[in-house]
C-alpha cells in the first residue's frame, strides 16, 4: 500500500566530480527499478550537476538542508525555491547532526518544513532520540515532542509530501543498528502519533523510514517490519554496490 522509499544521505562527502561518478553508477545500476522511490542527497555544490545526470532516470534528488526564507539578507543560506531551481524534488530536514551540531530547534525545523512544502518539494523529516535519552527511558517523549513540534500547523493533505525518517542517534555512523523489533516499536509509535495529530488515512499513508547503520546485511530484516517503509542511508549510500543492494532489498 505504501511505496517504499530508499534515500541516500551523502552528508559532507564527495566533490562534484566524485558525486557525478557515483550518480552515473547508480543510474546504471537502478534504471530498471520502478516499485521503489529512490532519492539521493548530495552536498549543495553537487546538486545541479547531479540533477543533469538524473534526467530521464527514476532517481530523485534531495538537498540536505534549507533555510525557511525565499530570498533576502540571509548570508550563507539556501532557500527551498533555489533548491527546486537546482533540480531538487525533496529536502532532508531536521537531521540529528544539525539538531546537535547546529542546535536546530523543533520550531526552526517546523518553519523549514512549511517553506519546503510551500515550494512544492517533498520533505524527509528526521527524528530520533540520543543514547542518553533512550537509557533514561525518554524515547517516546522525545519522539512525541519532535513529531508534534515539527509538524505543527500542517493540514492532513500536506502530509502526502512528508516522509518521516526515524534515526536513533546512537545508531548513526556507529555500526550499531536498532534491532528490527526496536525499530518497529518506534515506527508503530510514530504512526500512532500521526493518527492522533491527523486521521487514520494520513497515518496509514505516511512513509516512515528507518536510518542508522543500514547496510546490505541488515536491510532485509528491517524492511520486513510492518511499519518500516524504507531507509535513510548514510555511509552505505556512498558505495554504489551497497546502495543498489539496499534499494533491491528482499
Ligand atoms: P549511517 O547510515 O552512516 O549510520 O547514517 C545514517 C544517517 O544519518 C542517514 O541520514
Amino acid at each position: 500500500m505504501r511505496k517504499p522509499v530508499i534515500a541516500g544521505n551523502w552528508k559532507l562527502n564527495k566533490t562534484i566530480a566524485e558525486a557525478k561518478a557515483l550518480t552515473t553508477e547508480l543510474v546504471a545500476g537502478l534504471a530498471d527499478v520502478t516499485d521503489i522511490e529512490i532519492i539521493i542527497a548530495p552536498v549543495f555544490t553537487a546538486l545541479s550537476p547531479v540533477a543533469d545526470l538524473l534526467k530521464g532516470s527514476p532517481l530523485q534528488l534531495a538537498a540536505q538542508n534549507c533555510y525557511p526564507q525565499e530570498t533576502g539578507a540571509f548570508t550563507g543560506e539556501v532557500s527551498p525555491l533555489m533548491l527546486k531551481d537546482a533540480g531538487c524534488q525533496a529536502v532532508i530536514i531536521g537531521h540529528s547532526e544539525r539538531r546537535q551540531l547546529l542546535k536546530e530547534s523543533n520550531e526552526l525545523i517546523n518553519q523549514k518544513i512549511k517553506k519546503t512544502l510551500a515550494a512544492d518539494l517533498k520533505v524527509i523529516f528526521c527524528i530520533g532520540e540520543t543514547l542518553e535519552e533512550r537509557e533514561k527511558d525518554l524515547t517516546l517523549d522525545i519522539l512525541t515532542t519532535q513529531v508534534k513540534g515539527g509538524l505543527l500547523g500542517l493540514a492532513p493533505e500536506q502530509m502526502t509530501d512528508v516522509i518521516i525518517a526515524y534515526e536513533p542517534v546512537w545508531a548513526i555512523g556507529t555500526g550499531r543498528t536498532a534491532s528490527n523489533e526496536q525499530a518497529q516499536e518506534a515506527h508503530s509509535f510514530i504512526r500512532g502519533l500521526l493518527l492522533g495529530l491527523f486521521d487514520q488515512a494520513t497515518a496509514d499513508a505516511c512513509r516512515i523510514l528507518y536510518g542508522g547503520s543500514v547496510k546490505p546485511a541488515n536491510v532485509d530484516g528491517l524492511m520486513a517490519q510492518d511499519d518500516i517503509d524504507g531507509a535513510l542511508v548514510g555511509g552505505a549510500s556512498l558505495k554504489a554496490a551497497d546502495f543498489c543492494r539496499i534499494v533491491k532489498f528482499e
